[in-house]
């Protein structure tokens, strides 16, 4: 591990120990919860982040119900994500973990379920801030 770039080269490892499995409180204020299916397989893909008041991200964890491919990419992603700001968090491609992992076209959809899902979860904790920022108005 290391900083926010330095996420692990090995790839084929991602399919045989897929780092960050599990789950984040999704009521927690700091956490985004992105929950996104695959219509061309039914696959289904949990990504969780969470966030500091800066709003960088420091832990990522997510539960996939899908194929290898799936997996991996989700394991990549919580991987590359962990000390980025989420608006950059939002900008990855799944070009871009499609190449890493060396995907083959016909999985290409398993690394956009990655994307949508990171982008799912960013939409999630901004949500919860404007509600909370709505509410601290509503208090004052
Ligand atoms: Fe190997 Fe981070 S570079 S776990
Ligand atoms: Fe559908 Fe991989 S997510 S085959």
């Amino acid at each position: 591990a290391g900083g926010a770039r330095t996420y692990h080269k090995n790839v084929l490892d991602h399919y045989e120990n897929p780092r960050n499995v599990g789950s984040l409180d999704r009521n927690s204020p700091d956490v985004g919860t992105g929950l996104v299916g695959a219509p061309a397989c039914g696959d289904v893909m949990k990504l969780q982040i969470r966030v500091d008041e800066n709003g960088n991200i420091v832990e990522s964890k997510f539960k996939t119900f899908g194929c290898g491919s799936a997996i991996a990419s989700s394991s990549l992603a919580t991987e590359m994500i962990r000390g980025m700001p989420m608006e950059e968090a939002a900008r990855i491609k799944n070009k871009d973990i499609a190449a890493e992992l060396k995907l083959p076209p016909v999985k290409l959809h398993c690394s956009m379920l990655a994307e949508d899902a990171i982008k799912a979860a960013v939409k999630d904790v901004l949500k919860k801030r404007e509600l909370h920022k709505a509410s601290q108005t509503m208090e004052a």
